[in-house]
């Protein structure tokens, strides 16, 4: 496919761990932003950011055009998924939803589908269907995979799939098709 535009943005979150005597502790990550046309659809009154001058006269003159806000930058921050966080799972690479929300929320609109390309914890596609959005995706290892089927089945974690539950029995696993759209 043609992408004529790649863009990078950020995420960036406090963390307490991976720090070095040598480098910069790495608190961030990078988001690949692609658009394939120039003219894409980007919903900005989705994702605006409060005015931080509201009483400055041009904000104001925006304000009265129906103008929800400032166009949030290219960089965010959200924290990390805690470990005592409600969303957590034993997966070890959960993305904060309010992340995923505020992404799905800048580009697409109820019934858009969503291409998920890792399932992953399931976090995403939970987001997907509370945003009333379709999506497609995949996961490939069967433990994940399982969990993602039961949390999209039951529209919760399952308590074996906490973190302090790390020991799930594989033998009780289903292990179905690989791919799941909605
Ligand atoms: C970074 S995690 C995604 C986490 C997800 N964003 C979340 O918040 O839960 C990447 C996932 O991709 C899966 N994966 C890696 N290679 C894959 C492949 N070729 N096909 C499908 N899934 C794959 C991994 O098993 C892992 O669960």
């Amino acid at each position: 496919m043609d992408i004529p535009e790649r863009l990078i943005d950020t995420w960036i979150f406090n963390t307490n761990v991976g720090h070095s005597p040598k480098r910069f502790t790495t608190a961030h990550r990078s988001i690949l932003h692609c658009r394939k046309a120039a003219h894409n659809k980007f919903y900005k009154e989705q994702v605006a950011q409060p005015y931080q001058n509201p009483t400055d006269r041009r904000i104001q003159q925006r304000m009265a055009q129906g103008q929800k806000g400032r166009m949030p930058y290219s960089w965010f921050y959200f924290d990390l998924v805690k470990n005592v966080s409600r969303e957590k799972t034993f997966h070890s690479c959960q993305i904060p939803q309010k992340l995923s929300e505020m992404l799905i929320l800048s580009c697409t609109q109820p019934g858009d589908v969503v291409l998920v390309h890792f399932g992953g914890s399931g976090a995403e596609l939970e987001v997907c269907r509370r945003l009333g959005r379709r999506f497609l995706t995949a996961e490939i290892d069967p433990t994940y995979h399982a969990m993602i089927l039961e949390r999209l089945r039951t529209g919760q974690i399952c308590e074996k799939y906490r973190l302090t539950k790390r020991t799930v029995p594989v033998k009780e696993l289903a292990i179905q098709p690989m791919l799941w759209s909605e």
